[in-house]
This record gives structure tokens, C-alpha cells and sequence, in this order.
């Protein structure tokens, strides 16, 4: 009786067969030795669980494959903005078509985002190498190519026609100093501990791999490099921006954690986006 009340106690599963199985056990208990008919009671209900074992088991591993990958990527339905892959919790955002350059290159931009304090944030000086990683069309490149002189801007992105925009502005003759580089979804395609700094703005939301892509990112900075991260404020309602194309700052930091990444300071003085610098740790 004992046995019976403590196994209607485990998980229910298990629970609701044990309470049949019981009544046939009851029965037998009476007509045999009373050692060996809690023997084989036993072992008829070890038999049983092992049984439910082996059915469930491989069920269980099919769904956990249809809504996982590698472990590290989740996919569920969310919003309609989202692509519904999940990273850490974060649906990750459609990325932003080359339809979109006006919007890029508004002229309410500056007062919108203050990239003149953006810019001043990154401390450049003459000399620096700089990756903007999601350059688009380049708004922040050929700012960044002017403070930097003799230094060297990476443009990196991943769709043609943002890189044809690249280099057609890199002719017109502010970004001698500037070189258009053609990433992937996983990697951006820089040379090993090359770059004193990074900037992504409005950009990383939308990477498709963000663990891959981060790593790639820290193999190309140098060890005391900083990565900018530029995300409009997801705590904050009065941003006009779509849920998955902002994000929080605490989102953040958790996923640059997991990639090997310290939050240094987040400097509090855009209008509308976190300017969150990142070090190695
Ligand atoms: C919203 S736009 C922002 C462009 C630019 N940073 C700006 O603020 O004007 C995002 C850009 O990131 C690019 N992008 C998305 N995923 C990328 C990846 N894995 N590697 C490089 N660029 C990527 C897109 O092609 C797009 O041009």
C-alpha cells in the first residue's frame, strides 16, 4: 500500500497507469508467497516505468528538435515584425530592406538621433581603425572617415545594394580612407585583431545569427577595443520605434555577456537610443 501511495506521488504521467496497474496488483498479492509477490510487484512496476521510458523518450527529443537549434536559437510565432527566431528571449527583426535608404538618410535624422554626439561618444582620434558593422548606406561611415585621417573606416554589410551605395559614395570623395567589405548573416569578414573600435547602430536587433556574428566581431577587435552599440531605448514607450527594432538595455548586456563582452558605461545623452559601450573581459 505504501509503494502504491508513494508512485501516485510521482510525475503524473506515470501516476495514472500505476493507479490500473494497482488493482491487478492487489489481486495477486493474495494468492502468492508475500516476499516474492512484493518482489514482482516491484519489478512489474520498474518494468512499466522503463516501458513509458522508451515511448516517451524519443517523443520528447522530436519536439525539442522542432523548436530548437544548436541549443542556442528558439523558434516560435511572435511579431509580425519578428522573423520568429528567439535569442536569449529576444525575438531577433526582419532586417531592414535597401528600400529603406531614405529613411536611413532623412534630413531629421540628426535632430532625431544627435549623431554629432553619437560621433563625439566614440572618442575618435586620428589614426583610429573603425568597423561599422550594418554600415548601410553610410550615414556614420563618411563622418567617421573624416575624424579618423590617416586612420581606416570599415564598411561592412551584407546586402549588394548597400555596398553599391557604399562605394558610390566612397567616389565622391570623402572615403579615400574607407573600405567596403562584404559580410555574411555569420561573420564580418575582417582581419584578426585589426579594429579599435566597432559601431553598429540600429543594426544588431536585426542580425540573423547574433551569437555568430559577436564572435566574429571579438576575433576582429583588438584587446582593448570598444564596440559601440547604438539600439533604440526598449524600456522607453515614447520611442516611435517598432518593439523588435528596440531593445533594453539589461537584453543587452545579457546577450554581449554571453559572447565574452563587459558593459563599460552606457552614455545617457541620445534622444532616442542606448549608446552602450562594450570591452572585452
Ligand atoms: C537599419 S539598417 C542601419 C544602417 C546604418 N547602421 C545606419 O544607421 O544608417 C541595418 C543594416 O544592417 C545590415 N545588416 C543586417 N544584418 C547584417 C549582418 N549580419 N552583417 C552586416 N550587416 C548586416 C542591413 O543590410 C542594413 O543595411
Amino acid at each position: 500500500m505504501t509503494n502504491v501511495e508513494q508512485n501516485i506521488e510521482t510525475p503524473f504521467i506515470i501516476e495514472a497507469d500505476f493507479s490500473t496497474e494497482n488493482s491487478n496488483l492487489v489481486a495477486m498479492a493474495w494468492s502468492l508467497p508475500r516476499p516474492l509477490s512484493k518482489f514482482k510487484s516491484t519489478m512489474k512496476k520498474v518494468t512499466h516505468v522503463l516501458f513509458l521510458l522508451v515511448i516517451l523518450l524519443p517523443l520528447y527529443e522530436c519536439a525539442a528538435q522542432d523548436t530548437t537549434s544548436n541549443g542556442k536559437y528558439t523558434f516560435k510565432k511572435g511579431d509580425p515584425n519578428g522573423i520568429g527566431k528567439w535569442y536569449m528571449g529576444r525575438e531577433i527583426a526582419y532586417v531592414m530592406g535597401f528600400q529603406g535608404m531614405d529613411w536611413l538618410d532623412r534630413p531629421e535624422r540628426e535632430e532625431e538621433e544627435n549623431t554629432f554626439k553619437l560621433l563625439h561618444n566614440m572618442d575618435i582620434s586620428a589614426g583610429d581603425t573603425i568597423a561599422d558593422i550594418g554600415a548601410g548606406s553610410g550615414y556614420h561611415v563618411f563622418k567617421m572617415a573624416q575624424m579618423a585621417g590617416e586612420g581606416l573606416i570599415y564598411a561592412v554589410d551584407i546586402q549588394d545594394e548597400m555596398l553599391a551605395e557604399l562605394r558610390k559614395n566612397k567616389e565622391n570623395g570623402t572615403g579615400k580612407n574607407v573600405e567596403v567589405i562584404k559580410g555574411s548573416e555569420k561573420s564580418v569578414n575582417l582581419p584578426e585583431n585589426s579594429v579599435d573600435k566597432v559601431l553598429m547602430v540600429d543594426v544588431y536587433h536585426e542580425f540573423n545569427y547574433p551569437m555568430e556574428m559577436i564572435a566574429s566581431i571579438k576575433k576582429a577587435l583588438r584587446v582593448d577595443g570598444k564596440i559601440f552599440l547604438i539600439e533604440y531605448r526598449g524600456e522607453d514607450d515614447r520611442v516611435p520605434i517598432k518593439r523588435v527594432h528596440k531593445m533594453t538595455e539589461e537584453q543587452a548586456v545579457k546577450e554581449m555577456q554571453a559572447a565574452g563582452m563587459k558593459l563599460e558605461r552606457n552614455i545617457g545623452n541620445l534622444p532616442w537610443q542606448h549608446c552602450m559601450v562594450f570591452v572585452k573581459k
